[in-house]
């Protein structure tokens, strides 16, 4: 399924790389300074890439030095970067779940339905989870009309939901499908029509339920298949132990982890601590950068930044 490699000759720099790949870790480390200038490289060897933030506290244009907005805005040659609106965002999937939901739940309990959402809507994560659909669509672009995509993500515990949004939200619209199909019945039954076992496809609210499972299984499908991750961290006990466990989630349930970035290590570094990184992430192989004296902002420090990186 995902063999449509293009006759670009930057396609086989790196035939088996995955085509995205998401930075992770705790809050602080250096997630999007890494995320920037792993784009930054990727697009410097000729590969069309889309820089996207996941963190509602978006801050790629800070890193970037460079104002972003909802639309992809041209960075380098090949890099675009976007930070989507969270908002907008939220409310095109709250209004896509009510119509879901209107398409195939009984008319007299979709008022209830209604102000759950909204309630919802208002309720913590749901901002993530909304910039979590919009990745779907985005991934669909790939590589059509990116060869890369590189995902900047909110601290830990909200990367590993937002990888699994897909498996969680497929229960439900299967859910509604079935509620869906059994209405059909109902009013087949009604009308005295005995039909066939394909006839339920013709439906168009039916094909849109379908329409999103399907989506929803692309997605869960090539976040394992397509994508992997790169936990970034910091030489510290605390931040070790917080990566150790994300890392052990993500291996459990099956997404694949990339080389991991030791990065702001300091000249005082405590090598005990070190070695315990190194040796945590030997299996995934370890990059090392260190503490610089400035922030690495923009392209150009960026660039400097990563030379060393593999
Ligand atoms: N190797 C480094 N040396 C010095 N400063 C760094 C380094 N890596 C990141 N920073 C700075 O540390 C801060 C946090 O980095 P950031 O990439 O925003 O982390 P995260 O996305 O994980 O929260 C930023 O000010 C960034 O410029
Ligand atoms: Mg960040």
């Amino acid at each position: 399924m995902f063999g449509r490699r293009g006759p670009r000759t930057a396609e086989k720099v790196e035939p088996t790389a995955p085509r995205i790949v998401f930075f992770g870790g705790k809050g602080g480390v250096g997630k999007t300074t890494m995320a920037a200038a792993h784009a930054l490289r990727l697009a410097d060897r000729g590969l069309r890439t889309l820089l996207v933030s996941t963190d509602p506290a978006h801050s790629l244009g800070d890193a970037l030095a460079l104002p972003l907005g909802d639309d992809p805005v041209p960075v380098t040659e090949n890099l675009w970067a976007r930070e989507p609106d969270a908002d907008a965002a939220l409310r095109r999937r709250v209004r896509g779940i009510g119509d879901d939901a209107a398409a195939a739940l009984p008319r007299e309990i979709l008022p209830a339905v209604t102000r759950h959402l909204e309630h919802a809507a208002a309720g913590p994560g749901m901002a993530e989870s909304a910039l979590a659909d919009l990745l779907m669509d985005t991934m669909e672009e790939v590589p059509e009309r990116w060869d890369r995509l590189v995902v900047d993500s909110a601290p830990t515990g909200h990367l590993l939901r937002l990888l699994h949004l897909p498996e969680l939200l497929t229960p439900w619209v299967q859910g509604l499908a079935r509620q869906r199909e059994r209405a059909i019945d109902a009013d087949r039954f009604a009308v005295g029509v005995v039909g066939g076992s394909g006839e339920n496809e013709d439906d168009p609210l039916l094909e849109r339920l379908h329409a999103r499972r399907r989506k929803l299984e692309r997605a869960a499908e090539r976040l394992r298949e397509d994508a992997e991750v790169r936990l970034v961290l910091v030489p510290r006990r605390m931040v070790l132990a917080e990566t150790d466990r994300a890392a052990r989630e993500l291996a459990e349930t099956g997404f694949r982890l990339g080389a991991v970035v030791i990065n702001q290590v300091p000249e005082d570094v405590d090598p005990e601590v070190l070695t315990a990184v190194r040796e945590r992430f030997a299996a995934q192989g370890t990059v090392e950068l260190a503490l610089s004296e400035r922030e690495p902002l923009g392209p150009d420090a960026l660039r400097a930044l990563v030379e060393r990186l593999p």
